[in-house]
């Protein structure tokens, strides 16, 4: 912006005086050329020399003589105003309108204003240069976005998920609603993220939203998003809300049955309409989102029980995939068990070597309830590998807590050879603590090299060798 060092003196200039007119030409940001009705150069400001190189010598000369392309002659002549007119002399381009000054009906002159084309030129440059950032932040939202599991990811598709696997696929891709139902851990965002790569949706955004996790009084402008001015401490502009950001993608509302019953209502007019509407704003959008919904909860029970409104869960549970519990499918647990070995990047994998696992290990880990399901027995593995010593997974590489729940629980549950489980467990700890103190010695070194390749302290130890007879 040039400055405008005249701006101070203004209010002393007279203002019927020259001065005064010209203080306002030389502070403007234009180029301005004034000729009179005989087309003769009453005046030119500094932008104007500026702009087009034309220097002040010119005033009272006949503007043809020393411009030949000057247009402003014709629009003294025709008395029509001309806008936009492209002007090149040398390395200078600008573009020009020009107008006929007329007082009492009188044509008694011409004026000519023009820009610097380099400067459209750069405000057009910067405009291109914040389209291509707003292209890539696009780009970078929709990788941010994009799903990391298919179908095929999923484990169990053959086994205990067929059926289950197979609707999904089949209602893929559709635009119906998808309920998903299953305990924690159970694989709800991994089939979301499957239906969503699985339909025409795939390249779009897919963005998930815990509905537990937002506070209710925030969730409505987080989904919604919010107008200028919405409330206090509101984004100045607004804010584009999350069913925006999904266009054309997909809303995963994860924990759907966590949501204010207020909220639900909103929601159920989104998924009738295709419209929404930001906090604060009037104005209603156009959006297209497949909803794909999950929940841990029973809905139905909610529904009983007013926390959930009826009408949303009909809408909702038309299409409703139930994802059963890792302990009503145990016949997928081994194969989960070897593809988490596969993928485990422990210390002892870095030489490329595989993770095993004993058959006894694996019988204890296909046998227990797994409350957490695939995300607890990921973590077990995770567990394992981290403290087997080399690359075999044993029974007392798992979890203390998971081996005590588990003992608890199967305390009275005779095997048909006597022996309860906890007996077969115990009875590995105790050979292994053995084979361990007989490769370090059973001597003070001996135990305390025990307890570090065991990962227990040397209390620990003491107290198992303590149980097992072995001091
Ligand atoms: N069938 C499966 N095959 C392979 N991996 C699975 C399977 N089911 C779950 N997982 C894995 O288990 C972990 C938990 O899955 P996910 O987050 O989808 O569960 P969730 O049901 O959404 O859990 P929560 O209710 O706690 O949010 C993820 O690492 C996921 O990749
Ligand atoms: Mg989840």
């Amino acid at each position: 912006m040039k400055e405008r060092s005249d701006n101070k003196n203004t209010a002393l200039i007279s203002e019927n005086s020259i001065g005064w007119w010209k203080a306002i030409l030389e502070s403007i940001n234009d180029g301005v050329l004034v000729i009179d009705h005989n087309g003769y150069v009453k005046m030119i400001n500094p932008e104007y020399t500026r702009i087009t190189g034309v220097t002040p010598d010119i005033i009272g000369k006949p503007l043809v003589k020393y411009r030949p392309g000057a247009q402003l002659t014709k629009t003294l002549k025709d008395c029509q105003c001309r806008v936009g007119v492209y002007r090149k002399t040398k390395d200078r381009e600008y573009v020009v309108d020009m107008a006929p000054i007329i007082i009492n009906e009188q044509i008694v002159g011409a004026v000519s204003v023009c820009k610097s084309l380099t400067e459209v030129h750069k405000l057009s440059l910067e405009l291109q240069k914040q389209n291509e950032k707003v292209r890539q932040l696009k780009k970078q939202m929709n990788a941010l976005y994009k799903v990391k599991y298919t179908f095929d990811d999923i484990i169990g598709k053959d086994g205990g998920l067929k059926d289950v696997v197979y609707v999904a696929k089949r209602v893929s891709d559709s635009n119906f609603p998808i309920l998903i139902i299953g305990e924690s851990g159970t694989g709800k965002e991994l089939f979301a993220q499957a239906i969503h790569h699985e339909s025409h949706r795939g390249n779009k955004p897919f963005i998930p939203v815990n509905c537990a996790s937002i506070p209710p009084s925030l969730l409505e402008s987080e989904l919604f998003g919010y107008g200028d001015g919405a409330f206090t401490n509101a984004k100045k502009g607004g804010k584009i809300g999350l069913f925006e950001m999904a266009d054309q993608g997909t809303l995963f509302l994860d924990e759907i049955g966590d949501m204010s019953y207020d909220l639900q209502a909103k929601l159920l007019r989104v998924l009738q309409e295709s419209k929404i509407r930001r906090v604060g704003e009037t104005e209603e959008r156009n959006i297209d989102v497949r909803i794909i919904a999950a929940t841990h909860r029973d809905l139905q029970q909610l529904v009983n029980k007013n926390h959930f409104r009826g009408d949303l869960f009909y809408r909702l549970n038309v299409i409703s995939l139930k994802i059963a519990p890792l302990r009503e499918r145990r016949e997928d647990i081994p194969e989960l068990v070897h593809s988490l070995l596969r993928s485990s990047l422990t210390p002892s994998a870095r030489d490329g070597s595989m993770y095993t696992i004993d058959e006894q290990t694996l019988e204890f880990i296909r046998s227990y309830d797994w409350p957490g399901n695939v995300r607890e027995l990921r973590n077990v593995i995770d567990y394992a590998t981290c403290m087997a010593e080399g690359t075999e997974i044993k029974i007392h590489h798992l979890p203390d807590v998971m081996m005590k729940l588990e003992m608890n629980r199967l305390d009275s549950t005779l095997k048909p050879n006597g022996q309860t489980l906890k007996d077969i467990t115990e009875e590995a700890e105790s050979k292994h603590i053995q084979e361990i103190l007989g490769k370090f010695g059973n001597d003070m070194e001996g135990r305390k090299k025990t307890a570090n390749s065991l990962g227990v302290s040397l209390a620990t130890l003491y107290n198992k060798m303590k149980k097992y007879r072995i001091i």
